[in-house]
């Protein structure tokens, strides 16, 4: 099955490693079915984009700005981005919400700038350790669904892939597990069912991320219930993160 299956480097690797991460990559997965993208920090981009270009790996940022251009020192545009031939962009990472005071509501101007002009979106949402210890997951995520997503139409749904990123698996070095993971998507699947429509649940694209590694890689991305995964740590070795994205699921 074709997955999609994301890297996302987060504050790590220099401009000059792009481009021998970049060429291995593109090689080394020259024959997968499966979609790649790859979301460097800003800096890196311009030298992916030439080492990447003619291959299946495509680009992504780790944020964009909710405003379209002016005085917003050290702000990057939707618009910026998508000059440079990038594809993707990462809303709502939890590192974002939490350590940048990202809201939701800013979240939903985000998204709304992006896809306006035409970069496609990755929205992280996920609850922390507290929040599943007090039996609140589910209605937490579903709202910052619901925040994120409000008056994005249907038909803008197929520019959005949701990752479910619990914080608490993020860098910890202790993934979900798989009932935690097909519990939570099916209640996100059945939440855009009600926001828009039964089919919309099921087309959705569902990631998951949070301490993917070589030991659990397999048996998570092949489950049915996801259409692929984010990767954080496990994706700044090449070699490793090509054994993961050209793999058949
Ligand atoms: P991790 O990060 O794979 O290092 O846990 C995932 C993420 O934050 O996207």
């Amino acid at each position: 099955m074709k997955k999609i299956i994301i890297a996302n480097f987060k504050m790590n690797t220099t401009p000059s490693e792009m481009k021998g991460y970049s060429m291995t990559l593109a090689t080394k997965t020259a024959n997968t079915k499966n979609q790649i993208i790859v979301c460097p920090p800003f800096t890196h981009l311009s030298i992916a984009k030439q080492f990447l270009d003619g291959s299946k790996v495509t680009l992504g940022a780790q944020n964009v700005s909710d405003a379209e251009k002016g005085t917003y020192t050290g702000e990057i545009s939707a618009s910026m981005l998508k000059d440079l031939g990038v594809e993707y962009v990462i809303i709502g990472h939890s590192e974002r919400r939490s350590r940048f005071k990202e809201t939701d509501r800013m979240i939903n101007r985000k998204i709304k700038t992006a896809l306006s002009y035409g970069l496609k979106v990755i929205l992280c949402i996920g609850e922390d350790l507290a929040t599943r210890g007090a039996k609140q997951a589910g209605a937490f995520v579903r709202k910052q669904l619901d925040d994120a997503l409000k008056g994005i139409y249907e038909n803008e749904l197929e520019g959005i892939i949701v990752a479910y990123e619990p914080i608490w698996a993020i860098g910890t070095g202790k993934s979900a597990t798989v009932k935690d993971i097909e519990k939570m998507t099916a209640l996100l699947r059945k939440e855009i069912s009600s926001l828009y429509s039964e089919k919309a649940g099921e087309n959705i694209n569902i990631v998951y991320g949070g301490s993917i590694d070589l030991n659990n890689y397999k048996k998570i991305i092949s489950l049915p219930c996801i259409n692929g995964a984010l990767i954080g740590g496990t994706s700044l070795d090449v070699d490793n993160f090509s054994l993961i994205a050209r793999e058949n699921y």
